[in-house]
């Protein structure tokens, strides 16, 4: 079975782009924040950044036994796993890295629909306009395909040319 992982920066359309491409080529879907509160995997609360803190080892682990379990039900031929947090899991265990990327202008009118703060709104910019996620799966070493997220997506196309990249 072959693993895409689907990293960027929150907005910038990983749900929206995964959750297409399993339901048009009917692969295992995995949503990282349900995995986080079915396991409990989150250590905390970081008040200041209003976000949980994640155990990145503790998530990467359960991931991969998740996607095992899949394999062995031979039900799905790809396994699909959605969070910000994907490009941490090692390289081998990765077919694909797609890294979800859109205009600032897009971005922002995205998360002030979110009930964000401020601050939590301008850190991810900062993460989009730095490249954060895209940088750090590149440091891992990922095979990357980039995704831009601002027009209208042909997702048909999109499975097709991921599929291609991971033969
Ligand atoms: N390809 C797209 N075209 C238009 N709007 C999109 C697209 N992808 C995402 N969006 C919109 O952007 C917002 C954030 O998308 P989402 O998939 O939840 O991002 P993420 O999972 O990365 O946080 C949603 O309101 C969604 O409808
Ligand atoms: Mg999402």
């Amino acid at each position: 079975m072959k693993t895409i992982i689907v990293t960027g920066t929150p907005g910038t359309g990983k749900t929206t782009l995964a959750k297409k491409l399993s339901e048009i080529m009917k692969f295992a879907y995995i949503d990282a924040n349900k995995v986080i509160a079915k396991y409990n995997l989150s250590e905390g609360y970081d008040y200041k950044r209003k976000s949980k803190i994640i155990d990145t080892k503790k998530l990467n682990s359960k991931i991969l036994e998740i996607i095992k379990e899949i394999e062995k039900s031979k039900k799905y031929g790809v396994a699909i796993i959605d969070t910000h947090l994907s490009h941490y899991i090692p390289k081998n265990k990765a077919d694909i890295c797609i890294v979800t990327k859109c205009g600032l202008k897009t971005l922002a009118r995205r998360l002030k629909k979110r009930s964000y703060s401020k601050e939590k709104i301008r850190e991810n910019m900062d993460a989009e306009i730095f490249d954060v996620c895209l940088n750090e799966a590149k440091e891992a070493g990922h095979k990357i395909s980039v995704i831009e997220t601002t027009g209208r997506l042909n997702f048909n196309q999109i499975a097709k040319k991921i599929l291609r990249e991971i033969k």
